[in-house]
Formats: structure tokens, sequence, C-alpha cells
């Protein structure tokens, strides 16, 4: 009898977290070995390793998609867009602006000297009734406040400096 696929990928996870463990810092593996075996993570991949490692989907999400722009070359490049629409304007995005300005050190526009952050504004992302709402790369941030984008980008630089150090133990 054929097993459905998600079954096998649900079996497979369990496996995975079972050999490296259900601590958060097993993500990284058990996404590489979803990755290897099903050449993509799905998004019920995401939501099985979010349940078995108790993180919440939306932090998985944020790591496939840190890990999947490495993959693709883009050598953790951070495009960082903040919604310039009238919702948003309203829900307070010029403090958000700030922020984000005063902690990459540049302007809307620019990228950081290290190429990592690029700040740009974006149009309505349709989270209207959450705003500020505010793109990195793939991944939605809403109702954003500047305390907020301090930890949004703190997050961002740890994942960034966690892969380096992989990279260079690696080598
Ligand atoms: S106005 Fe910002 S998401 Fe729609």
């Amino acid at each position: 009898m054929m097993i459905p696929v998600q079954e096998r990928l649900k079996a497979d996870i369990e496996r995975w977290v079972k050999k490296y463990g259900c601590e958060r810092s097993s993500l990284l593996p058990v996404l590489q070995e979803v990755q290897k075996k099903y050449s993509r993570i799905s998004g019920h991949a995401m939501q099985v390793i979010a349940d078995h490692l108790d993180i919440h989907p939306v932090e998985v999400h944020g790591v496939v998609s840190f890990y999947q722009f490495l993959k693709e070359g883009h050598k953790g490049r951070f495009e960082i867009r903040l919604c310039k629409t009238i919702s948003c304007n309203m829900a307070g995005r010029e403090q958000v602006a700030r922020q984000l300005e005063n902690e990459l050190g540049i302007h809307f526009g620019e990228s950081t000297p290290d190429g990592r952050f690029s700040l740009e504004w974006a149009n309505c992302l349709g989270m209207c009734d959450q705003g500020p709402a505010l793109l990195v790369n793939e991944q939605v941030f809403t109702k954003v406040t500047p305390d907020k984008v301090h930890d949004i980008l703190a997050d961002f630089k740890k994942m960034m400096d966690v892969n380096v150090f992989q990279q260079v133990e690696e080598h």
C-alpha cells in the first residue's frame, strides 16, 4: 500500500527530531534533512516541525526563508520593505521608519556598507488592519513598533552570525 507523502513526511520528521533532539537548536539540522530528501520545505513540513519542537510556525518560517536565501546564494542579504500606504501611515509608520534608519544607519533606498540589509518602501502589503506592516525578504511582520524593530533586527543579525559561524567551522 502506498503511504501518502504527508504521512511519510511526518514519520521522517519524527525520526529526525528523535535523532537531533526536540530542542530549538535542532531546527536547522531537521530543516536540512527535509530539504535534502524532499528538495523543498513545504508549509505542512514547517507546521509539523513547529509542533514537534514547540516553536511558533512563524519562527520556523523565518528560519526557512533565511536558509533558502542562503542556499540561493544571496549570502544572507535581507531586504526590508516598510509599507508606506495610508493605513500603515496612520498606524505609526513614521516612527518605525526612523527607528529602522537609526538602527541600520542608512536611509530608505540604501544598503548597509556590509551589504547585509537594504531598506525600501513598499506599497500596501494587504495587512492594513494590522499596520504598520513590514516585510523582511518574504516574511511579514505586523503591528510593528520601534521596540519591535529592534527585536526583529537583532533576531536577523543573530541568525546571520550563527550561520557565518557555522560556515567558518565547516571550512
Ligand atoms: S496600508 Fe499597509 S498593509 Fe495595507
